[in-house]
């Protein structure tokens, strides 16, 4: 199915592209990738970013590796790629997407181990594709089950970007809201900033200029305030890790658009693959959070505001508990008040 935006692309001659997200919106540009090594530095470094883009990026990570070591020994072949497998793994920690995908490719790796090494690459690049294909599908899935949720007219916030930037294509949060377009609603966005990295500012409005899709910029801080003149009729965000019992682990930020929500009996959704959805973990506070570098936070690029020498900190996500999430919206359907049980059900 086409999309609007193709953040990764694989090309015939045998590489991987992906959209440098660093550098939108000044910047339209894509970079090539030809190992786990520069996958796993694509991620770490936010060219890719958003949980189910990382997690399809990485997969093609493997199968990139597969392919450059498809003429070594067998016992070279394996170890190697099992070290891209560890490469790609420490590249980031919060959205499980990542982990989920590469399980996905090692169990792939298992069935097939009796091929050999150029017939292994092929199908683990067979696997990487049917990832990034069903990724799109599953978007599609969600917006069809959310767009429901919304009314015309609605005025929508949404924190960070996710969007179809953040995956695949179509997008999670932002696919619900394509959906309800697509259906025939008249949406309105307003995209939080969100700092420290700006993906709001930057991917998210992107996204919805790009689309004529109307949207109004605010800093995160603005929210609360929006929120009490009554222009704000739903949030919708997406996430990435909800734990067994339904805590959401999202965007640094998310949690306080969330108890703004609940304040002001605005209803909370948070759009969430399931393949988002780690049920090992038993509540929100298992989920490990990525702590990122302080010149995030003293500045923006070359430019430093903050006095030289102050301590920073900088967490990268924020975990909303299942109470304040009104409903979570997944490929399966819309699981209104989510909670250990009815997660379970999903599965
Ligand atoms: O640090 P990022 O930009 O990777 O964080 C992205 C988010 O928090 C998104 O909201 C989340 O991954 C859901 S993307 C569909």
């Amino acid at each position: 199915m086409a999309v609007a935006v193709e953040t990764l692309r694989w090309c015939p001659a045998g590489h991987l592209e992906m959209i440098d997200q660093t550098r939108l919106p000044a910047v339209f540009e894509y970079r090539r990738y030809t190992s786990a090594a520069e996958v796993a530095e694509g991620i770490r470094s936010m060219v890719v970013r958003g949980a189910p883009a990382i997690g399809v990026a990485a997969a093609y990570g493997v199968a990139l590796e597969a392919l450059r070591l498809r003429d070594f020994p067998h016992t070279r072949f394996d170890q190697e790629l099992d070290a891209g497998f560890q490469a790609l793994a420490a590249s980031r920690p919060t959205a499980v997407n990542l982990f989920w995908a590469l399980r996905r490719m090692r169990e792939c790796w298992s069935a097939k181990g009796t091929l050999d090494a150029p017939a292994l690459a092929a199908a683990l690049l067979d696997e990487a594709h049917a990832i990034h294909a069903e990724d799109i599908r599953i978007n599609r899935a969600m917006g069809v089950h959310g767009a429901d949720l919304l009314t015309d007219g609605a005025r929508v916030l949404t924190h960070c970007n996710a969007g179809a930037l953040a995956t695949a294509g179509h997008g999670t949060a932002l696919g619900v809201i394509r959906s309800a377009v697509e259906a025939g609603k008249r949406i309105s966005v307003i995209a939080d900033e969100t700092r420290p990295f700006l993906q709001g500012a930057r991917l998210t409005a992107w996204e919805m200029v790009q689309e004529k899709i109307p949207v109004t910029l605010i800093t995160d801080n603005m929210a609360g305030f929006m929120m009490s003149r009554g222009e704000i009729d739903a949030v919708v965000v997406g996430t990435d890790r909800v734990a067994a019992n339904g805590d959401v682990a999202n965007k640094i930020g998310t949690y306080m658009v969330a108890v703004l929500a609940h304040r002001h009996r605005i209803p909370f959704y948070v759009a969430c693959p399931l393949s988002t959805i780690d049920r090992a973990l038993a509540s929100g506070a298992e989920i490990p959070i990525e702590e990122r570098t302080a010149d995030e936070v003293t500045g923006y690029r070359d430019c430093q505001w903050a006095a030289q020498g102050v301590a920073v900190r900088n967490p990268a996500f924020d975990i909303t508990p299942a109470e304040l999430v009104t409903a979570l919206i997944t490929e399966k359907g819309v699981v209104h008040a989510p909670d250990r049980e009815k997660l379970a059900a999903l599965f």
